[in-house]
């Protein structure tokens, strides 16, 4: 019978599978295991790689999925798409030690555990050599967790971790974000019962083949998806990430006004006029980079899609400053009026440009 699933996320991973397959097979001789990988179509071949393999070990299977990307959503497909009672979540460039395997399983095995995870951060356990400032990050995402984690982990980040179905099942029901990087500590956040936990210590290992992916898109994701959990999921994620672009876009708008209007004495009309374009196309280019990373439009479709966003927004800015308006003429105080229109303008803007923008026929 089928006791362990070991999913694998992979992109640009190649170098790296067959040896990682063959480790883990070593450390759980007696188990009965099978390795889903979870590959974004690689563009270095790793789900061929990968299929190759399987062709000869039938416990090695790949999902391969195409127009998308992210970590998290590529492990929870993995752990979805297994039949197991246990799953493992591992990295599959060996910075993460196998050899800690048999020992997570044994402990879930032995009751009364949901979760065993694999701690960088406890007595024994490291983080290899990382350099001064990634550390740092790592310490202050960490901290940082403490906002939506309703336990004391000391590696919350950590992706390296074995868990029990069931637990995972019911943190799918209970909505996971599935966004960025930080799968661990989306399970965590997420789990309508307080998870049972133990950390193993081990040491991060240098990667040797390939190169890491986080970058600061990852950053910037995290954040959205703690401020998704500390809302209680109830705002749909994107619309939280276009938000804050809309909160940056005033930033941006505010401070182009003032350079021409004071600085270069350009009459405030056409100030004005100069600041909300500029303010709308940083509005549009980091929307497509960070709240619609995996849906990004190149080429030709992102020139498409800037004349879409403008027009898109320039409607919204219409329904803003009308109902504004009509409030304001209704007697209600110019402050909520004023916010009042701008939320009907924010919505209206997300969910035109959500269609029209990012997910035309064309690009879905
Ligand atoms: N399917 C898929 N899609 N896999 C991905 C993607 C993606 O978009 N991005 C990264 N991966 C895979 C990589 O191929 C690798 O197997 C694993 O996810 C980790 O990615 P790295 O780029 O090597 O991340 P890292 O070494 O900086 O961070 C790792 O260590 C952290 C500290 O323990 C990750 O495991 C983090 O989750 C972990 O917190
Ligand atoms: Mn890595």
């Amino acid at each position: 019978m089928l006791q362990l699933s070991v999913i694998v996320p992979t992109f640009n991973e190649v170098g790296n599978v067959v040896e990682l397959r063959n480790r883990v097979a070593a450390a759980l001789a007696g188990i009965d295991w099978e390795m889903i990988f979870v590959d974004d179509d690689s563009p270095d071949g790793t789900a061929q790689a990968v299929r190759e393999m399987a062709q000869a070990d039938r416990r090695v299977r790949c999902i391969r999925r195409v127009g998308r990307r992210g970590l998290s959503s590529a492990c929870i497909e993995g752990m979805l798409a297994s039949s197991a009672p246990v799953l493992a979540v591992i990295d599959a460039d060996l910075q993460h030690d196998e050899k800690l395997l048999p020992q997570m399983f044994a402990l879930i095995e032995g009751g009364g555990l949901d979760v065993v995870v694999g701690s960088r951060y406890v007595a024994s356990g490291g983080i290899g050599d990382w350099d001064e400032s990634r550390a740092t990050a790592s310490r202050l995402a960490t901290r940082l967790s403490r906002v939506v984690l309703k336990a004391d982990l000391h590696d919350p980040m950590s992706g390296f971790f074995m868990i029990r179905h069931d637990a995972v099942a019911a943190c799918v029901k209970a909505g996971l974000s599935g966004v960025g990087f930080k799968i661990l500590l989306d399970l965590f956040a997420t789990s309508p019962m307080p998870l049972r936990y133990r950390e193993l210590p081990y040491q991060f290992r240098n990667r040797v083949a390939g190169q890491s992916k986080l970058d600061t898109n990852v950053a910037w994701e995290y954040f959205v998806m703690l401020l998704d959990k500390f809302m209680g999921g109830v705002v749909p994620i994107r619309f939280i990430a276009f938000s804050l672009v809309g909160g940056l876009g005033l930033v941006v708008h505010l401070l182009v006004l003032t350079l021409l209007f004071k600085g270069a004495g350009m009459s405030f009309l056409w100030a004005q006029a100069a600041a909300t374009m500029v303010a709308m196309t940083s509005n549009y280019v980091l929307n497509n980079v960070l709240t619609y990373r995996d849906l990004r439009l190149r080429g030709w479709r992102f020139v498409r899609g800037w004349f879409s966003f403008v027009l898109a927004c320039s409607v919204g800015a219409l329904a803003n400053v009308g109902i504004a308006d009509y409030l304001f003429q209704k007697d209600s105080f110019w402050v909520s009026s004023a916010i009042a229109g701008v939320l009907v303008g924010a919505v209206w803007n997300y969910a035109v440009t959500a269609v029209y923008t990012w997910k035309s026929p064309k690009s879905a």
